[in-house]
């Protein structure tokens, strides 16, 4: 009975619990780890990456400008699309309701301009800018939106963009914002350029990353369809070959099947908690059984924090906590890949 006062009551506290799970995921991003690790890179196909991904689904189609020779910088990737992310869906909130739908993502070596050059050190940086033509921000609340807790939406947590502020002054860099009310907003993201050369500090991990995952095969166990989803996307787009379980067992005989036609797959991800059917912990025991070399990753949410902590005792690989951001997917299975010396 959807008027039970009961109802209600759980209705309430699954709120409260969605609610927490964002500010949760905002606030782990700001402490965890707490200093960035950076490597010096060019974020192109970041930028093209998970812009994509965050506006999938939206029915917004993102129009890019990014200089073919983008300059070096040195960050960490990880925190740099958790920014760019934020202030995405920040857009595309703020064109709720719009007919015409419009958001730019620019990204060029520029000199820092004169207002901004109290924030940063280097003269060159990158900038990178996000375009929407959404509702714009009222100038009395334009000096606000950085302030933590900060919101003007009845379910955000207003840690969006003070995350994002954190996150890039702890690369020496600034985001500034420019907005007209009714017209659009757009946000400016300066990062110092590197002066290490790419040359020497390139990781061969990263840049090769598409290479050690095309053709790779992986299956994927989730109870939950939207993360089924992410993940098939996510690993289609660089060329995996993605099949995907929605429990355990329906896993083990995918995996099974593979196997005996010689199409073993490379890697397997697996979900630790499946409600009312079998879970990671289940699988990969008997995945073990069945094939002693089976590679497995197991991604969990927040409480699960036992076989998170001893996933090599478990058999597992590696592990991925949710919510994780496509950058650490990437990277996480070709390091994998890399170190089990998988030849796919
Ligand atoms: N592109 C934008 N267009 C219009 N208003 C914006 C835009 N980006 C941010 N704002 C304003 O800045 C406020 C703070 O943004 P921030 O991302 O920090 O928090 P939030 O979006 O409200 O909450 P959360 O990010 O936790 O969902 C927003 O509530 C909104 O009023
Ligand atoms: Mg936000």
């Amino acid at each position: 009975d959807r008027n039970s006062k009961a109802f209600k009551k759980i209705e309430a506290i699954e709120r409260v619990l969605e609610e927490a799970k964002a500010l949760t995921s905002q606030l782990l991003s700001l402490s965890k780890g707490g200093e960035p690790i950076k490597k010096v890179t060019t974020i192109r196909d970041l930028l093209i990456d998970i812009t994509n991904f965050t506006l999938r689904g939206s029915g917004i189609k993102p129009i890019f400008h990014i200089e073919g020779d983008l300059p070096p910088v040195k960050v960490d990737r990880t925190q740099i699309s958790r920014i760019i992310q934020n202030i995405l869906i920040n857009a595309i909130e703020a064109l709720s309701g719009k007919d015409e739908k419009k958001i730019e993502v620019i990204a060029k070596k520029t000199r820092i301009p004169p207002s901004m050059s109290k924030f940063i050190e280097k003269d060159e940086v990158l900038e990178i800018m996000i375009k929407d033509n959404g509702s714009g921000i009222p100038e009395e609340i334009l000096s606000h939106i950085f302030d933590p807790f900060f919101t003007t939406k009845e379910k955000g947590t207003g840690l969006g963009l003070a995350v994002s502020y954190s996150i890039i002054r702890k690369h020496g860099g600034h985001i500034s914002v420019t907005s007209t009310p009714g017209k659009g907003t757009t946000f400016h993201i300066y990062i110092p350029v590197a002066s290490e050369t790419y040359e020497e500090e390139r990781e061969p991990a990263i840049n090769s990353e598409t290479e050690i995952l095309s053709g790779l095969k992986i299956l994927i166990m989730d109870d939950e369809e939207a993360i089924r989803d992410f993940l098939y996307d996510a690993l289609t787009s660089k060329g995996c070959k993605v099949d995907v379980a929605k429990e355990g067992s329906e896993a083990i005989e995918k995996y099974k099947e593979a196997l005996s036609k010689g199409e073993k797959f490379n890697l397997v991800i697996l979900d630790l908690t499946v409600p009312g059917g079998m879970g990671g912990k289940g699988v990969i025991m008997k995945l073990r059984d069945i094939d002693p070399d089976v590679c497995a990753i197991v991604s969990s949410g927040y409480s699960d924090t036992d076989v998170v902590s001893k996933y090599k005792e478990y058999g597992f690989a590696d592990y991925l906590n949710k919510p994780y951001t496509l950058s650490l997917l990437y990277s996480t299975i070709a390091k994998i890949v890399q170190e089990k010396n998988i030849i796919h």
